[in-house]
Order: structure tokens, then C-alpha cells, then sequence
């Protein structure tokens, strides 16, 4: 049996999208460019897609800029945004929270002599909106807060957040990578001047993304070449994939039911396991994640022992998954080091099932129970500020 929990690193291409991407391949490959009929049936399903991306936003088709996907949409809105209005000031907001994508940008203006504030977070995941107020300057040129982190799945208040940013007159960019499509997002009613969106996440293709910028903000491209995007990003457009990702939109989404079978999971470990946490918001969140320490255990033990039962879960967010330094995010909420090393994402999709979850948590139990046994670790076992444990005699 293979059971797939990892949906928030990436998702199962869906067989619509499948069907709807592959005429795009070898019937109508035409470059968006060119001004014949090959060209001409490209640049229809680009003109069709963007209007079902603007659609889902409140914006205008004219406003969507399609992307590589959600790094470069990130690194497009930051970047773009703070050299294009480098007059307005030198100051830049962000959180400590955010996915690697965007605080990579952040750092590289920070080492080209911008200021960066990065706001902290509450146990839950929250940012503090009075915190966000006190920090704007008038230097600040751009807040950009993720709206539902991948790793604990807490959804901000971005609504709130674009009041803010309008009555003070900076520009707001969130990451809704992980939340578009699965929260409703008005970018009008909510203030949002830019935000990020992948394809992959919601069973679409990956290497394919969108940024939303409000029109009449000024960006500037970070691939120079033609004038593709409004000319604001060169390239030939990836048809097949925006296609796809078009349709992985207008697919029925059965959030209820992946909501439910959150719940269900979070509730059923809760109670059948002992010593767990969950982390993150229980009703702010995204309706996939589930996020849970599991006290004197180590995740990549956890994951390890999973994987041969052919369940295949996350231990931080995809990209730092290599690494055994403790999750940015995790630390960010006061975890200790020891409990964050014992934290472990699932993130559902509409294709899992509660047999699915059933099966997983009954591995689940038998596997934190054996690793526990073989663990030094154990209640009172105390840890040096890396998180080294150590006895005391
Ligand atoms: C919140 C968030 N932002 C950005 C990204 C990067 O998106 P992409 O993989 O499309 O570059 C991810 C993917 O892990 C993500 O979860």
C-alpha cells in the first residue's frame, strides 16, 4: 500500500489536468508570439487561462503574470517591487515564518543595505497586527507575510493585514501558495497589491505559477528579454502548463471533505497517542495540514520507519527537508529544539481516504511506541541550548 500525506510539498497531477494539457504538447504547440494560426490558438488558451486565474481573485485578467511557479513569483513581487520604488525608501517587512522563497529575497536586499524587519509570531503561528503597524516607517516600501504557512498550516489575517498596509500606504505581497484555491481570497475587498500562486499544490503541473499584481504598481522584471507578460516577465509562455493549471483551478476542490478528514486525523491521534502536539492554529488552518510533535521521538526516525510502510510524510517544509537543522518556523512558535526534531507534517489531499488515515495512524502508534522504547530520551532527560540531550548524575 502507498499512501501519500505529502500534498503540501507537492501534489498528484490530476487526470483532467492530465487530459487538458496534453493536445497543448503535439496539436497546438504554437508559440503565444507568433501571428499565425498555430500562434494564435496558443495565445487564446494563455488569454482563457488568465481569465480563470483573475476570476478566482476578483482581479483582472491583465494583472496575472505567469511565472515558473511560486519561488519566482515570490522572488518576483519582493525583488521587482523594492527596485522599481527604490525612491519611496530603504525599509522592507516581512515575517520569520515565511517559506525559504521569500526570506532568501529579504536577505539578499538586506545584504544589498535595506532594512529588514522580520515580525515575530505568536505560539500558534500568528503574527501581532499592532507589531506590524509599530514596524512601518515611512521608509518602508513593502510588507510581505505568507498567508498559509506550509509547515503548521496557520492561516493569517490578510484582510487585516491589507487594511494596514492601504491606510499607511505601503505595498502588501502575500505567499498564498499553499492557500490558493483552498481560501477564498477577494484581492479587491482585501487590499492585496501582490500575491503568489503554484500550480503544483492543487494537482496541477509543476514549474508553472502566477504572480498577482495590482495594475498601476510598478515592478521590475527579473528575466529580460522580450516583452512576453505584459512585459513583465520574458519567456516563451509555458502553454501546456498554464493550461493545466488552469484546469487544476476549475476542478471540484472537496474542501469539506478534506477539512473533515483533517479533524478526524488530528482528533484520532490526540486521543490514541500519548505525549503529542499539534502545532499551529486548530480552526485558522489550512484544511490539509495536520502538523503534530510527537514528544521523545526524532522525525526523521518517525519518517524513516513510515516510508517502509509506504506512507510518506514531511518533517519541515520540502525544501529544508535535507537538513537536521530544527524548523525555522517550528522555533519561530517557541518549540524546543528537541520537540521541533519530533515534528511531523501530513498534509491531505482530496484523493485520501479515512481508510488511508486509519492505516497510517495505527503505523503510526506502533512506531513512536518502539521508537520511544529504544530512545535515551525519555520524561526529564534535559537538553543542552542545541537540543543535545544529556543526563545528570
Ligand atoms: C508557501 C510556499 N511558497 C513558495 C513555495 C515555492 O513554490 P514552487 O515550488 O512552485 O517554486 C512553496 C513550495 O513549497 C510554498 O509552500
Amino acid at each position: 500500500m502507498k499512501i501519500y500525506l505529502d500534498n503540501g510539498a507537492t501534489t498528484k497531477a490530476a487526470d483532467e489536468v492530465v487530459r487538458a494539457m496534453l493536445p497543448y504538447f503535439k496539436k497546438y504547440y504554437g508559440n503565444a508570439s507568433s501571428l499565425h494560426d498555430f500562434g494564435v490558438k496558443a495565445k487564446e488558451a494563455l488569454e482563457n487561462s488568465r481569465k480563470i486565474m483573475a476570476r478566482e481573485l476578483n482581479a483582472e485578467p491583465k494583472e496575472i503574470v505567469f511565472t515558473s511557479g511560486g519561488s519566482e513569483s515570490d522572488n518576483l513581487a519582493i525583488k521587482g517591487v523594492v527596485y522599481a520604488n527604490k525612491n519611496k525608501g530603504n525599509h522592507i517587512i516581512t515575517t520569520k515564518i515565511e517559506h525559504p522563497a521569500v526570506l532568501a529575497a529579504f536577505r539578499e536586499l538586506f545584504l544589498e543595505g535595506f532594512k529588514v524587519t522580520y515580525l515575530d509570531v505568536d505560539k500558534k503561528g500568528f503574527i501581532n497586527l499592532d507589531d506590524l503597524k509599530k514596524a512601518i516607517t515611512q521608509d518602508t516600501i513593502l510588507v510581505s507575510v505568507i498567508h498559509g504557512n506550509n509547515e503548521i498550516g496557520t492561516l493569517q489575517d490578510i484582510e487585516q493585514i491589507g487594511k494596514i498596509c492601504k491606510e499607511k500606504k505601503v505595498y502588501f505581497h502575500t505567499d498564498a501558495v499553499q492557500s490558493f484555491t483552498k481560501e477564498k481570497i477577494d484581492v479587491k475587498k482585501m487590499n492585496i497589491d501582490l500575491l503568489s500562486a503554484s500550480s503544483h499544490k492543487i494537482h496541477g503541473p509543476k514549474g508553472v505559477g502566477f504572480l498577482y499584481i495590482r495594475k498601476g504598481i510598478n515592478i521590475r522584471k527579473l528575466i529580460s528579454g522580450g516583452k512576453h507578460e505584459n512585459n513583465t516577465r520574458a519567456g516563451t509562455e509555458n502553454i501546456p502548463g498554464i493550461v493545466g493549471f488552469a484546469k487544476a483551478v476549475q476542478l471540484d476542490k472537496k474542501l469539506n471533505q478534506i477539512k473533515k478528514l483533517r479533524d478526524y486525523m488530528i482528533n484520532k491521534i490526540e486521543t490514541e497517542i500519548k505525549d503529542v502536539k499539534l502545532n499551529g492554529d486548530r480552526t485558522k488552518r489550512l484544511v490539509n495540514n495536520v502538523n503534530i510533535s510527537f514528544k521523545y521521538v526524532e522525525g526523521e526516525g518517525l519518517l524513516m520507519y513510515l516510508n517502509d510502510k509506504g506512507i510518506a510524510v514531511s518533517t519541515g517544509s520540502a525544501c529544508s527537508s535535507q537538513s537536521l537543522e530544527p524548523s525555522h518556523v517550528l522555533t519561530a512558535i517557541g518549540l524546543k529544539h528537541e520537540d521541533a526534531h519530533g515534528s511531523i507534517r501530513f498534509t491531505l489531499s482530496k484523493y485520501n481516504t479515512k481508510k488511508e488515515v486509519d492505516y497510517t495512524i495505527r503505523g503510526l502508534k506502533k512506531i513512536v511506541s518502539n521508537l520511544r522504547k529504544m530512545s535515551p530520551w525519555k520524561k526529564g532527560t534535559k537538553f543542552d541550548h542545541k537540543g543535545v540531550y544529556y543526563h545528570e548524575h
